[in-house]
């Protein structure tokens, strides 16, 4: 268990390293000088990917040698007994990346397994930092963030994430209740980015019916000390194996509840 002041050491350390690792993938992102492969269908991997998450497994080794440490791009899957451990995604938004399309963001977050502790996203393009940790808020470049105050779904807006994880039926079944209940339906790329937009009132809601540990769990920090709803990733073992993922404004939390139930969703 950290004490407050250890804590803090790693979201000041978390968010020094997002910049320096979004610094890296922007000057990459510039030079367009880089191999793009797919790890399966619409998976999207560049040699970047790789290149980053080695820099911050490095750094993170230096200076918190005992915690542990499980990136996206398996730089390092290791843990140590019951250390905390460092749930990373050097580019979140991959195919966005590859295609020129800048809307990624580096994710780095810290857990105790049970609870996610702290997260920082850096956007790059944007020069935009979101960090947070349990108990002591939300923050974008320092200044604190809140979710909207949304009650009705024609007024709001709720991006959703896709992947082939998910049969196609459920993407299309959230998207056609979205539409029917008048809210704008988005799909941006990058889940990391969609939650701290969802913490800085930028949207209302995101909904996954399968999210990995590493795109989502700096955001749910985030989205949960500004105020809104997440539900409870880590339950099953979603550290490991991921889960469905449902965080929003409070004032919609019940449509999407409901609307998550319609296509079978188990939040
Ligand atoms: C993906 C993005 C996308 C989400 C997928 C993720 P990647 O991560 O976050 O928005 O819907 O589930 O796999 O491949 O860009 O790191
Ligand atoms: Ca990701
Ligand atoms: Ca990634």
């Amino acid at each position: 268990m950290l004490n407050p002041r250890e804590l803090n050491v790693r979201l000041a350390a978390a968010s020094a390293l997002s910049r320096e690792a979004g610094a890296l993938t922007m000057r990459r992102f510039r030079d367009r000088g880089f191999k793009i492969g797919l790890k399966g269908p619409q998976d999207f991997l560049t040699e970047v990917d790789s290149e980053v998450e080695r820099l911050i497994a490095a750094r993170l080794h230096v200076q918190f040698p005992g915690d542990g440490f499980i990136g996206e791009e398996g730089a390092g899957r290791v843990s140590h007994g019951d250390a905390p451990i460092w749930v990373v995604d050097p580019i979140d938004g991959t195919a966005n990346f590859a295609r020129g399309a800048p809307h990624f963001c580096v994710s780095i977050a810290l857990t105790d397994g049970k609870k996610a502790l702290l997260g920082a996203i850096y956007d790059p393009a944007l020069d935009e930092l979101f960090t947070a940790s349990a108990g002591s808020g939300a923050f974008l470049d320092g200044a604190p963030i809140r979710v909207r105050d949304t009650t009705q779904m024609h007024a709001a807006s709720v991006e959703v994430g896709w992947n082939l994880r998910s049969p196609p039926e459920t993407f299309l079944g959230i998207m056609k209740h979205i539409a029917e209940s008048g809210a704008a339906p988005m799909r941006c790329g990058s889940g990391a980015l969609a939650l701290a937009y969802v913490a800085a009132g930028r949207s209302d809601a995101f909904l996954e019916p399968m999210i990995n540990a590493w795109d989502c769990l700096a955001g749910n920090v985030l989205v949960e000390e500004a105020g809104g709803y997440v539900s409870d990733f880590l339950a099953r073992d979603g550290l490991t194996k991921g889960n469905p993922l449902l965080a929003c404004a409070p004032g919609v939390r019940a449509a999407l509840l409901e609307l998550a139930a319609a296509v079978g969703i188990v939040l």
